[in-house]
């Protein structure tokens, strides 16, 4: 009965943060990875499936530029990838391209969406479809330096200390709760080059982990907080 009771406890007490990722042993979740560049992240994300330290499979790729090499990198390791046309704004899909995403997404059963150097801020359509279940991964310790070239800010601004950022994503840009950072030191003789590469080595080692600690549900949500999930606590 006291069992009983806890585990009624257990799931009421998830309903009210993110739901859990309720994989199976071995079931991989199924991975949807948006991009507009060259897609390292993405194959960081791919090499992490592939070595078994991210429980995922990526089932599709999709970009808004024709030519991104994000198409390239997935199409040589065999995983679907498309471009897709993003409608008529510049800064983000717009309703049509938004249903038109969303719709090629759960045709390929996707069940988390990375973003890898998407360049468009996606809105209510999209984020009601996979709700709290699209991350970001941004090249600064947010909230500082939000938006475009966050490496050649923090160098123009000075900071000694810069670093990488995984959050999920929310209406805003880059606003979203912060799943985890890392930080990268700024060196004296740095370039805004030099620097961005620095940050995507360290990137590569967060997003895999972070996405694994989301979809495993040794993360979760709780308002703008995550926290560690504690076993067989509420
Ligand atoms: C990364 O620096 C990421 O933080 C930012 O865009 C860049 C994408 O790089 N959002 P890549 O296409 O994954 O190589």
């Amino acid at each position: 009965m006291v069992r009983r009771f806890r585990l009624l406890c257990l799931s009421l007490g998830r309903g009210l943060l993110t739901r859990p990722a309720r994989v199976g042993e071995n079931r991989k979740i199924r991975l949807g990875v948006l991009g507009s560049g060259k897609g390292s992240n993405f194959g960081a994300i791919a090499d992490a499936c592939v070595a078994g330290t991210l429980s995922a499979e990526v089932a599709l790729v999709l970009a808004d530029v024709p030519d991104a090499g994000i198409l390239q990198r997935a199409t040589e390791r065999g995983i679907p990838a498309r471009h897709l046309d993003p409608g008529r704004y510049r800064t983000r899909l717009d309703e049509t391209a938004e249903a038109a995403w969303v719709k090629a997404l759960q045709d390929a059963g996707v069940e988390w969406v990375a973003l890898a150097g998407f360049m468009r801020i996606l809105k209510g359509a999209f984020l009601r479809a996979f709700p709290l279940r699209v991350v970001n991964i941004h090249p600064s310790l947010l909230p500082s330096f939000p938006g475009l070239e966050a490496w050649r800010q923090a160098l123009d601004y000075g900071v000694k200390h810069t670093g990488v950022t995984v959050h999920l994503v929310d209406q805003g840009v880059d606003t979203g709760p912060i799943v985890n950072q890392a930080t990268v030191p700024v060196r004296d003789d740095d370039t805004p080059a030099s620097l961005h590469a620095r940050i995507q080595e360290v990137e590569h080692r967060l997003y895999p982990e972070a996405l694994q600690a989301l979809v495993s549900g040794t993360v979760r949500v709780d308002g703008r907080r995550t926290r560690q999930a504690v076993p067989g606590a509420a």
